[in-house]
């Protein structure tokens, strides 16, 4: 068998060890806690059920592809294994954590093909606090299973870090309102939202997991693999803002609300590259305006300037880009972790 037909079969199985080590999640998530919280732990479970599933499990799996990439032939410890998986979980568990609370913001309707967990009837507010229950079972886990490890301190750090980053971000993204003539929606500001808000937890948090799990902790290895991740994360962005607008619900899991929420989305800025005068007047009217007529007069404009087209160039142009990078990436990291992530990302519709 090829190398690289074995790390598929590898990956494979470990995408199975991965789904197959969900209830320890739960189990972990009530483990030492008296009867008398059961009710709570009951809720937290269904918690758990709703915002953990469904999704592509993307930077999951990214943890352990690239861990499977970095043990090379070894084969590793059941430990390490069991370590992996719950690593692996434990950037969805942030990711939900960061979801829930998001579309509380965003006042989004679906996500992953379901209604959104604040829309659930017995739900509401009370999403808040699941959201911060989905990111202290996070530091359970990584407590659990990492303590005493030499990778612990790092691992911890990472997470505080990259919370802190995308809160950042999310802040960035939520208060950028468009001011007189759209005057704070530069292409500088959405470079900058996207980078707090996505990259660093989506792209460089991942990999990053997966190196400190085989104590590779050598800044260069780390800022080579970070240029390349946020790259792809600005990439990845754009993406989702434009499917955002052209999506397919069915097929993206959630219904967007970039417009009617006035988000600093690529195609406004786009757009605002394009527009002639009454265009502008036409976008000053109807962007963020909660009314589908109004959308619809914004997706007119988008329509005229033609985003669509200027979208799949970005696209074309943007791949090249990254594969030029990744090219560039010294022989002791394999350009496999970036070309697998890269592969994809390109013509993604979900
Ligand atoms: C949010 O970006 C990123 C985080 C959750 C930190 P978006 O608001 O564009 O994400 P979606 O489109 O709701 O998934
Ligand atoms: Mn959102
Ligand atoms: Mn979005």
């Amino acid at each position: 068998m090829t190398p690289a037909k074995r790390l598929k079969e590898l990956i494979v199985q470990d995408r199975n060890n991965f789904d197959a080590a969900f209830p320890k999640l739960i189990e972990t998530a009530m483990a030492g806690l008296p009867s008398e919280t059961s009710s709570a732990i009951a809720h937290f479970e269904k918690n758990i059920m709703h915002n953990l599933r469904g999704g592509k499990m993307n930077r999951g799996m990214t943890v352990l592809s690239t861990w499977r990439l970095l043990l090379s032939d070894k084969t590793p410890s059941d430990d390490e294994y069991d370590s992996a998986i719950v690593l692996a979980w434990c950037i969805e568990l942030l990711q939900a954590f960061f979801l829930v609370a998001d579309d509380v913001m965003d006042q989004s309707w679906t996500r992953r093909g379901k209604p959104c967990w604040f829309r659930q009837e017995d739900v509401g507010y009370i999403a808040i606090n699941d959201s911060f229950m989905l990111e202290a079972l996070v530091y359970r886990l990584i407590d659990f299973y990492f303590r005493g490890k030499s990778c612990y301190k790092n691992i911890t750090r990472l997470v505080h870090e990259v919370t802190y980053q995308t809160g950042t971000g999310q802040t960035l993204d939520l208060i950028t309102k468009p001011g007189e003539n759209f005057v704070n929606f530069t292409l500088a500001r959405y470079k900058a939202i996207v980078k707090w808000k996505t990259s660093f937890y989506s792209f460089y948090f991942p990999v990053a997991l997966a190196l400190y799990m085989h104590n590779i902790t050598d800044a260069k290895v780390h800022d080579i693999s970070k240029e390349i991740l946020l790259e792809m994360g600005e990439f990845f962005q754009i993406q989702d803002d434009y499917l955002d607008c052209y999506g397919d619900p069915a097929i993206t899991g959630k219904v967007g609300t970039d417009i009617e929420e006035t988000k600093c989305s690529w195609l406004l800025v786009q757009a605002l590259q394009k527009v002639d005068e009454p265009q502008r007047k036409v976008l000053e009217e109807n962007y963020g305006v909660n009314d589908p007529a109004a959308v619809a007069k914004v997706k007119e404009i988008y329509s005229k300037l033609d985003l669509k087209s200027i979208y799949k160039k970005y696209e074309e142009v943007s791949y090249q880009k990254l594969m030029k990078l990744i090219e560039d990436v010294p022989s002791e990291l394999p350009k496999e972790i970036f070309t697998q992530l890269a592969a994809k990302l390109y013509k993604r519709d979900k």
